[in-house]
C-alpha cells in the first residue's frame, strides 16, 4: 500500500442507480488499500443498497439525512466535507449531477457537497439518453469548469438493455481515479518554483497609494497547484484578502522593488511564474509625511517613475534564468497577437493570455486563457482559477520533462 493512501479519509456518496451495488465493492477495495470511506447514501441510493451492507464494509454508521444528523447539531454536511480528504460520487446519478451543477441543497448528499472544499470525483452512471441529453451534458461541462473531475461513464450495455455510454466505470477505474487525486504525482518534485501573484502598492506619502484591482486568486492557485506536483514554491504576493496557500514559502511584499528583490533572493529556481499585476510606475518621490489638504491649495502633482519589470528581469538570458519562465497578459482585443509580443519583449517561454472583454478573470472566479508559446497557441475552455492553474502546473511540468 503507497504510504500516502494510508489513513487518506474519502467520504463517498452513494447515489440513486442500479450500479449502486458496485460501491459496496468500491468501499472493500478502498479499506484494503488503507482508505478510510465515510459513506453518505440518498435516498435513491438507498432504494438500491441498504446502509446496513455499507455500514457493515465500512465499518463506520452511514449518514443518510441532514436533517437527522442529531448528534453534530446539523453540521453533518459540513464536518463530511471536513474531514475527508476527497468526496467520491459513486454512482452519480443525473439528478444528483445537475443539484450539483445548479448548486442545490436539499439533503444530506447535495448540501456535502455545496459544502465540500475538496477535491471532489464522480462516477456518472444513467441511461445513455439522459447522459447524452443537453442539459446533462451542460451541468457536466459546469461541474469540470469548477474542477470536479471525472471518471466514466464507460461504453457497452446498460441495464435497460439499450447501449451506449451510461454505464459505471469498474471499481478498478474508479479506485485507479481516487488513488491518483489522493497521491501527488510528484511530476515536479525537487524543482523550485517562484510564483508573484496579487496586486503592488506604491506609496504616495504614508498612507496613500497607487495599486490596482489585482485579486491574486489566479497566482495563489498556480502556486498551490505547482506545489500539488511536488514543487518547492515560494510564493511573492502583494498585498491580497486571501489566505497563505498550504504548503508554500509565501513572502509578503507591497511595492514591485521589493517584489523584484524577493524573486531575485529566492533564486535559482527552475520555474518563474508571473502572475501579478505589478504596478507600471511608482511614485518618483513618496513624500516622507502625509500630504495635507490645505484649503484653497491646488491639488498635488505626482510625479511617477518607471518600475522595473519583474517578469523581463527574470527572463533574462544568464545563468540564473529560470528554465521555465511564464508571463501572464490580460488583454480585451488582439488577444493572441498582444501574447506573442510580449513573448517576444519579455524573452519568456510561455505567455499565459486572459480574454478579460467577457467582464471575467478580474476578481472573477472562472479564466478563459491562451497559452502563446513560441510553438503555437493553446487555447483552452472557460475553466476554473484552480483548474487553469492545475492545467497550467501540468504543461509546466511537461516543458520541464522535455528539455
Ligand atoms: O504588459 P505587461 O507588462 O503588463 O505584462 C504582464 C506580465 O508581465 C505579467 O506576467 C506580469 O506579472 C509581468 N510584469 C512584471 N513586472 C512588471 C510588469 C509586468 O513582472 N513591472
Amino acid at each position: 500500500i503507497p504510504v500516502a493512501l494510508a489513513g487518506r479519509r474519502v467520504t463517498l456518496v452513494v447515489s440513486g442507480g442500479i450500479a449502486a451495488y458496485k460501491s459496496l465493492e468500491l468501499v472493500r477495495r478502498l479499506r484494503e488499500r488503507g482508505i478510510v470511506p465515510r459513506c453518505v447514501l440518498t435516498r435513491g441510493g438507498a432504494q438500491f443498497v441498504t446502509p446496513l451492507s455499507l455500514a457493515a464494509l465500512s465499518g463506520a454508521p452511514i449518514s443518510e439525512d441532514v436533517f437527522a444528523a442529531t448528534e453534530n447539531a446539523g453540521m453533518a454536511h459540513i464536518q463530511l466535507s471536513r474531514e475527508a480528504d476527497l468526496v467520491a460520487v459513486v454512482p452519480a446519478s443525473a439528478d444528483l449531477i445537475a443539484k450539483m451543477a445548479h448548486g442545490l441543497a436539499d439533503d444530506l448528499a447535495s448540501a456535502l457537497l455545496l459544502a465540500a472544499d475538496k477535491p471532489i470525483l464522480i462516477a456518472p452512471a444513467m441511461n445513455v439518453r439522459m447522459w447524452e441529453h443537453p442539459a446533462t451534458r451542460a451541468n457536466i461541462a459546469s461541474l469540470e469548469s469548477r474542477g470536479v473531475r471525472r471518471v466514466g461513464p464507460a461504453t457497452g450495455t446498460l441495464a435497460d438493455g439499450e447501449s451506449g455510454p451510461g454505464r459505471l466505470s469498474e471499481v478498478p477505474d474508479i479506485l485507479a481515479a481516487i488513488e491518483e487525486m489522493l497521491t501527488p504525482s510528484g511530476r515536479l518534485k525537487g524543482r523550485h518554483a517562484i510564483v508573484t501573484s496579487g496586486p503592488t502598492q506604491e506609496p504616495i506619502d504614508p498612507v496613500r497609494y497607487i495599486s490596482n484591482r489585482s485579486s491574486g486568486k489566479q497566482g495563489h492557485a498556480v502556486a498551490e497547484a505547482l506545489a500539488e506536483l511536488g514543487a518547492r514554491v515560494t510564493l511573492v504576493s502583494g498585498p491580497v484578502a486571501l489566505a497563505d496557500p498550504a504548503g508554500v514559502e509565501t513572502v509578503h511584499v507591497e511595492t514591485t522593488q521589493q517584489m523584484l528583490d524577493a524573486c531575485l533572493a529566492a533564486l535559482p529556481a527552475e520555474v518563474a511564474v508571473c502572475a501579478a499585476a505589478v504596478a507600471d510606475w511608482r511614485v518618483a518621490a513618496p513624500a516622507a509625511s502625509k500630504i495635507k489638504k490645505a484649503a484653497g491649495a491646488a491639488a498635488p502633482r505626482l510625479d511617477l517613475a518607471l518600475n522595473p519589470d519583474i517578469l523581463a528581469t527574470l527572463a533574462k538570458p544568464g545563468n540564473r534564468r529560470p528554465r521555465i519562465v511564464v508571463g501572464f497578459a490580460a488583454e480585451t482585443e488582439r488577444l493572441v497577437e498582444g501574447a506573442r509580443a510580449k513573448l517576444a519583449a519579455k524573452g519568456c517561454d510561455l505567455v499565459v493570455a486572459n480574454d478579460v472583454s467577457a467582464g471575467t478573470t478580474f476578481g472573477a472566479d472562472t479564466n478563459l486563457v491562451h497559452l502563446v508559446s513560441a510553438k503555437g497557441v493553446d487555447s483552452w475552455p472557460p475553466l476554473a482559477k484552480p483548474a487553469v492553474a492545475r492545467r497550467l502546473a501540468e504543461k509546466i511540468a511537461t516543458l520541464l520533462d522535455g528539455e
